[in-house]
This record gives structure tokens, sequence and C-alpha cells, in this order.
């Protein structure tokens, strides 16, 4: 450890540490644009200019130098916020903002923005320059997934070193010199390809890099985040699912836009993702905005969800041989519901909810699993694979089947069993079940997933279930109950 000062104050640091990270980890604020504790360090915005003096030094004789970049030394003393600090931070933001547009009327990173943030923080006046801006193209189609105003890019290069270090697709570049300097892709289409590219936009700090699925979708103001785990992969990676804000609720229009997921960002957690999610996280609107199935079927007849559970649990209580084909999509709450409530009475198999889509990246060394679901250690710990040949796991008088989730053809179900149907979702197997179980998903309640290494995370609601549709771990008790037993 190295003991140097902050303002004053006795500081403890690690060998090796510099004066960011060691002032990030003791609580003081020193801005930064370029900086990222996961990026190597270009220092080339600037704005983490702090005053340095060091041991056997007059007070006062220090020298401005750039935090993210100077390593400590034992006694160092460094001044976060003197003036001569502010003075420097004013002229670096006036000339980083010479060319920026004053956008933030309309921009997307509007609440967000660290330039805006440090503008108000540090300069606060109007622009000093008499030119015209320099204009850059505001409307770049980067790829199909994310559009570039070069305007209000500030160079910082957090991008382009995501792509070389962290994605590894090198698929951004800087383009030119001096004010005509632009961000571009390579001409590959690497960038396309990238499974990680809308990182960048959580990386960027100005509204340069914009998610085409968001833009102009809604104010951050009006929004809030709800964490969540991303059941994409058997990552489980920590993800915020952001959301109307109660008091925002919009009243006029689709009454939909208020139970609709605004957009999805990475949830940090050193333990599974770091800071970053791929782009298939980013799309769970994709997933769970699907058409819902609301209404509760017995024969492909629409009855009252109480009546269906009655049906159920008559056809499970009269099955000799039953068996339950258990999703791999349930959290480990509902696998216990279920476990503890007809674990012992069906003959129990996990299958497998979701495979992998044609073109999508099976499994690399930064996140994505080629298990494309989020609890399958969890489920496995309970009961076995369902066998690679489904036929296998029925015996000849398997007289009832039990099937939670998507992903099992009914097709493969012995001809004269009788078939309990839960999902989510409006599928034609809905209708053609026996007795079919509307449930909530995982958006609409509260548990934990065990990823693919054993990691328990929670995922919390963000929106109430749909009315007619019961939450899979309450539908257990009731299914298992003796002769009258209902919906707790
Ligand atoms: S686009 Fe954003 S992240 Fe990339 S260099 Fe410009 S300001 Fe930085
Ligand atoms: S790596 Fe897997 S869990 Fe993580 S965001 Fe991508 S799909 Fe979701
Ligand atoms: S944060 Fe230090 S130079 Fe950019």
């Amino acid at each position: 450890m190295v003991e140097f000062f902050i303002n004053g104050q006795p500081v403890q640091a690690e060998d090796n540490q510099t004066v960011m990270q060691a002032a990030k980890a003791n609580g003081y604020f020193i801005p930064y644009f370029c900086w990222h504790p996961h990026l190597s360090v270009p220092g080339n915005c600037r704005i983490c200019m702090v005053e340095v003096t060091n041991e056997g030094q007059a007070e006062g004789s220090g020298w401005l130098d750039i935090a993210c970049n100077m390593p400590i030394t034992k006694g160092m003393r460094v001044l976060t916020d003197s003036e001569r600090v502010r003075a420097r931070r004013k002229e670096t933001l006036q000339f980083i903002t010479l060319n920026h547009p004053v956008d933030c009327g309309i921009c997307d990173k509007a609440g967000e923005c660290t330039l805006q943030d440090y503008h108000y923080e540090y300069n606060g006046a109007p622009s000093i320059s008499h030119d015209v801006k320099v204009h850059a193209t505001k409307h770049y189609a980067l790829s199909e997934r994310i559009v570039l105003d070069n305007e209000r890019c500030i160079m910082c290069t957090r991008c382009v070193r995501f792509t070389r270090e962290v994605s590894k697709s090198h698929a951004l570049g800087v383009q030119s010199r001096g004010d005509h300097s632009l961000i571009r892709p390579v001409e590959d289409g690497a960038f396309e390809a990238d499974p990680y590219s809308d990182n960048v936009i959580d990386l960027c700090p100005v509204g340069a890099l914009l998610s085409r699925s968001f833009l102009h979708k809604a104010r951050v103001w009006y929004l809030e985040p709800t964490p969540s785990v991303c059941p994409g992969c058997g990552r489980g990676c920590s993800v915020n699912v952001w959301h109307r804000k109660t008091e925002w609720r919009l009243k006029a229009l689709d009454p939909k836009q208020n139970a609709r997921i605004d957009r999805v960002t990475p949830l940090e957690n050193p333990a599974v993702n770091g800071p970053w999610i791929c782009n298939k996280g980013r799309d769970l609107a994709q997933i769970f905005e699907r058409a819902r199935a609301g209404q509760a079927m017995f024969k492909g007849r629409p009855v009252e969800l109480e009546e269906a559970i009655a049906a159920a649990r008559a056809l499970i209580a009269s099955a000799r041989r039953p068996v339950a084909l258990v999703s791999n999509w349930a959290s480990n709450e509902e696998l216990t519901a279920f476990d503890q409530a007809l674990g012992r009475r069906l003959a129990c198999h996990v299958k497998t909810d979701w495979q992998p889509v044609p073109g999508e990246r099976l499994e690399d060394d930064l996140l994505i699993k080629a298990d494309k679901n989020p609890n399958t250690a969890a489920a496995r710990a309970l009961f076995p694979p369902l066998p690679a040949d489904a036929g296998a796991a029925f015996a000849a008088d398997t007289d009832l089947v039990l099937v939670w989730g998507e992903g099992f053809s009914f097709a493969q179900l012995p001809p004269r069993a009788k078939i309990v149907y839960l999902n989510s979702y409006l599928q034609p197997e809905n209708g053609h079940a026996d007795v079919f179980l509307p449930i909530s998903v995982m958006t609409e309640r509260s548990g934990h997933y065990t990823n693919f290494e054993g990691v328990v995370t929670a995922f919390a609601a963000c929106f109430a279930k749909p009315a007619g549709v019961a939450h899979a771990a309450e539908l257990f008790a009731a299914l298992a109950a003796p002769a009258r037993g209902s919906l707790p």
C-alpha cells in the first residue's frame, strides 16, 4: 500500500494504482469521459485534470495533470477541485463543446449525459467561439441496431477500444484528423456481426451512439429500472429492465405502453457478466412481448381458470403413470414449488425450452453460452434431463403428460395420453391440450435463477400479471391439492 493525500486527507492506495483509481476507491470524485475501468487508458479527453504536488515540493508549486494516467507515488498531494483545476476543466469543456451541437432537447442521452452534467458543473457559460461550428454526419447508420451522430461525438474512443479490447471485433476506428475526425465502422461488416455491439451505446458518454430500437421512444426520466436476469443463455447476465414510472403512466394512449419493456441495459455484476451484456439481452421485449395466452381452456374450449385447474387436478389425481416435462425457464422458487407439490407424483424430466436460432452465436469466451435457457443448472439438480429420444421418457402405459413451457412438440407425446399444458404465449398447441393453463412470464414475478457456474441471481417483477393468468408456483399447490383445492 502507498499513502498519499487527496484534498489534504491521507489516503491508502494499492501499488500501481492511478490517481483516478485510488480516488474512486476512496470516494473522491474526479470527472472523466475517455477513462473506463474496464478499458485501456488513452488520456485524450483531459477533463480529469487534477493538481499534483510531489512529496518534498513546496505547497502551490504543483502542476496540472490527468488523474486517469497518473501513477501514485508515496506522499504525493492531489487536489481534485482547486481553483486551477476548475479553471482548466472549464477551458477543456469550452474546447470539447466548440463543435458540439446544442441538441439536448432532442437527444436520447439527455438525462444521462456526462457532457451535460460537467458543462453545468464546470462551465455553464455560452460558447466563446465566434466561428461557425464544424458540421458532420447527423444520422450515420452504424449498423441495423445503432445510429451515430458524428456532431455529438467527443472522440473519447471508448467505442473503438471496446471493439478492440472486449468484443474483439475490431470493428470501429477513427477516420481523418482534427475536427474532421469521424468514428466509422470497418467495411467488412464486422460491427454489424458483433453480438456485443450495443455496449458502445452505454459506453458513449454523450448522445453520439444511439439505439435504434429506443430512438426517441421515451425520456429516461419517465422510466425506471427493475433489476432482472437475462434468460437468453446459461450465463444469466444481470440486467436492468427499464419501463415507465407509475407516476408517469400514459392515460391517453394504448395502456400497453405502461407495461412494456422500453429498453434493457447491463447491471454490473462482477460474478457473472461484469459491466457487459450481449445484444440478445437487449432484445428481451422480443421474447416477453409476443402475443400472450390469457385464456384457460378445456379441450380447446375457453373456461374459467378455476374450472381448468379443477379439471387438471382431476386428471392428475386419476392418472396411473403420469409424466412431467419441466421447464428450464422456471425459477428456483417455481422448481421447488413443483418438486414439493408434484415431484413425487409424476415422473419428471427437464426439457429444453429454447434452442439456438439460425445465425445466433453459439458460444464464445466472453459471455455467450451454448445453452439458450436460463435455469438448466437448477432444474437438472432436481430432475434428470429429457433423453435425446424424447419417446424414451414415456412408458407404454403413460396416460398423462404435464408439459410446462415451450419447445416441445406434442407430436412426440404418447397418442393416448392426456395433456395438461402450462404456457405463457399464444401457440397452436394450447388448444390441443386437454387442459391449458396460462401462466405468467418472468417480468411479472420475482425469483432467482442459477447460472451455469452455480451463481444465483435475483430478478424482480416489473409488471402485474394479466387477469386470468396464474403464477406457476401457486398453480402447483392447487393442482396437487386433494379434492377441491383452488389457487391460494
Ligand atoms: S461515438 Fe461516443 S464513445 Fe465513440 S468516440 Fe465518440 S463520444 Fe466516444
Ligand atoms: S450472454 Fe446470455 S445471459 Fe448474457 S445477455 Fe447475452 S444472452 Fe443474455
Ligand atoms: S478521463 Fe483522463 S484524459 Fe480522459
